[in-house]
């Protein structure tokens, strides 16, 4: 099998959703009915992907039951799966919407422990899919050393896929010392990117800039939540607002934003769409509860909002 795009999700999870009127303590509390969904980074990539149309393959480590259930119902919505098979469950999350008051908890359980032989096979799937484009993105695993997207980012060059990567903290700073396309953080993930504590809007630029100086990529997308993102390359900087819409639920967004991103790579999309498109399907997925995603009606409504009124509000706080 080949595929355009591959995505690794090295910590994958089941997700199990429902609801309860009210959350109490000590109480015998009566839900609704639960609800499954696959989760994880790159698969949330994958399964948007998916719906855009794209050509993908979502490569994980999946074990006993729930890794089963997980590549059965990315089955059923058409994300083409390639597991490597390991000793264990995968791990569930467990997300619960009190309805009375709108808010969710989300109960994040540990991951299942892989070996590097075991995430090596995924690497091993992944160059038999010859991709022009890999993404990871999300956590990694207990079991994996947190230079481990580093070399994924070696791996990627190795096998000419470009690499976009979606993570945070050390295993984020480890891959973008070694190099790669294409870097989605959001201001904390950019603050340690560029080793300083903490940004103000007015740095952005200049900090993205940095980083693509360094050799870490040749293009960032700083997402700014409600703002929008910042596209930098080397060449120059362009704010993208996101279009204000009633939010729901953030959960999938960055997900959203990154497989809208590659998706418009892949079709040869400039940079500057690449990043309208982002956007559209970041904020899109906000319009729906808990962990669905987008639907992709919204997105092209939302695109159309960006390219026709997008200049009028562009933040003015950057390059001063
Ligand atoms: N409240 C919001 N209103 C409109 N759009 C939003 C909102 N929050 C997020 N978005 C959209 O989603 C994109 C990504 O969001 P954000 O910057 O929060 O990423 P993130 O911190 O990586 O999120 P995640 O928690 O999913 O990893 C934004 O660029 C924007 O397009
Ligand atoms: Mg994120």
């Amino acid at each position: 099998m080949q595929a355009k795009i591959a995505t690794l999700t090295l910590n994958p999870a089941l997700d199990k959703s429902t609801e309860v009127d009210r959350l109490v303590a000590e109480q015998k509390l009566r839900c609704g009915p639960l609800r499954f969904d696959a989760g994880g980074g790159g698969i949330n990539v994958s399964k948007a992907i998916q719906r855009l149309g794209g050509q993908q393959v979502a490569v994980f480590p999946a074990g006993g039951h729930n890794g089963k259930l997980l590549c059965e119902l990315l089955e059923k919505e058409g994300v083409k799966t390639e597991s490597v098979s390991v000793l264990g469950e995968t791990r569930e999350n467990l997300s619960v919407l009190e309805s009375s008051s709108h808010a969710q908890y989300r109960f994040t359980l540990p991951g299942l422990q892989i070996t590097e032989n075991q995430a090596d096979e995924c690497l091993d799937i992944i160059k038999k899919l010859t991709p022009d484009y890999l993404v990871a993105s999300g956590s990694l695993p207990p079991g994996l050393p947190e230079t481990y997207y580093e070399k994924v980012a070696a791996f990627a060059k190795n096998i000419g896929a470009r690499f976009v990567l979606d993570t945070s903290g050390e295993a984020l700073k480890a891959a973008a010392d070694e190099g790669l396309f294409l870097l989605k953080p959001n201001l904390a993930e950019l603050s340690v990117l560029a080793g300083v504590e903490k940004l103000e809007m007015n740095e952005v630029d200049d900090a993205a800039l940095k980083i693509i100086k360094e050799g870490m990529c040749e293009v960032v997308v700083v997402s700014l939540g409600p703002q929008g993102a910042l596209l930098v390359t080397k060449s120059g900087f362009e704010h993208i607002p996101a279009p204000m819409v009633k939010k729901q639920s953030t959960v999938g967004a960055g997900d959203s934003m990154v497989a809208g991103m590659v998706w418009a790579l892949n079709e040869g999309k400039s940079f500057r769409e690449m990043a309208q498109i982002g956007v559209a399907c970041g904020t899109a997925a906000t319009m729906n509860q808990g962990t669905e995603l987008f639907h992709t009606e919204e997105v092209w409504r939302l695109l159309a909002w960006i390219q026709q009124y997008g200049d009028r509000y562009r933040l003015r706080d950057f390059g001063t």
